[in-house]
């Protein structure tokens, strides 16, 4: 019995990071809502590897096509806390074409049976627009019971 409880724990402690806690951590800057969820989602800091978010930051005068610059004390604090939290696993730190976590392998791979006519419908638009289907996303919630697809 005392075995069985003990491999319970061990198990549970190696369970990997589920699809519904990958939010903001705990001791996000106000300045990270206010400044990075205002034209998208607060993308949660364990998404990107520190060279990701390291490009983000430095290039944010030419950001995706728009001009997200910030004062440099409120751009050295949002820096300092998404390297923080930047992702270390494997899966979610590997280097991400143009910086973003759409174009990575894990999320084109989670999105292969989304068609691509689906992604340009006008209640998606992008698929950066994490929230227009994930419906908790903003919590940081992305189980796959918890998907509601636009149907236009
Ligand atoms: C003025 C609007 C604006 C602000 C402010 C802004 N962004 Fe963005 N961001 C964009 C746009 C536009 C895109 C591209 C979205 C798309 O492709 O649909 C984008 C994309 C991104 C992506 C890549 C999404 C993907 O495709 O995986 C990341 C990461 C990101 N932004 C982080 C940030 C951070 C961090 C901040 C705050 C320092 C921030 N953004 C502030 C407009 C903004
Ligand atoms: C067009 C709708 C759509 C958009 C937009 C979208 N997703 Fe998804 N996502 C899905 C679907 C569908 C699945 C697969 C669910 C399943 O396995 O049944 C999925 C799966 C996932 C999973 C895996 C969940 C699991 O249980 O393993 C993650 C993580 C995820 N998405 C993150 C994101 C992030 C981050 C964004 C934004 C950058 C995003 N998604 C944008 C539809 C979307």
């Amino acid at each position: 019995m005392k075995t069985y409880i003990f491999i319970a724990l061990l198990a549970s402690l190696a369970m990997p990071v589920s699809a519904s806690n990958m939010g903001i951590p705990a001791g996000a800057p106000k300045s990270y809502e206010a400044e990075c969820a205002s034209c998208h989602m607060a993308y949660p800091p364990g998404l990107l590897g520190q060279k990701n978010w390291q490009n983000i930051i430095s290039e944010l005068d030419k950001h995706f096509g728009t001009d997200a610059s910030l004062d440099t004390k409120t751009e050295s604090e949002i820096s300092r806390w998404l390297l923080k939290h930047a992702a270390t696993k494997q899966k979610y730190s590997a280097f991400a074409p143009e910086n973003r976590i759409t174009k990575t392998t894990w999320f084109i791979r989670k999105h292969d049976e989304v068609r691509s006519d689906v992604w340009k419908r006008s209640g998606v638009k992008s698929p950066a627009n994490c929230t227009a289907c994930h419906v908790d996303a903003a919590k940081g919630n992305f189980d796959d019971d918890r998907v509601r697809i636009p149907t236009k």
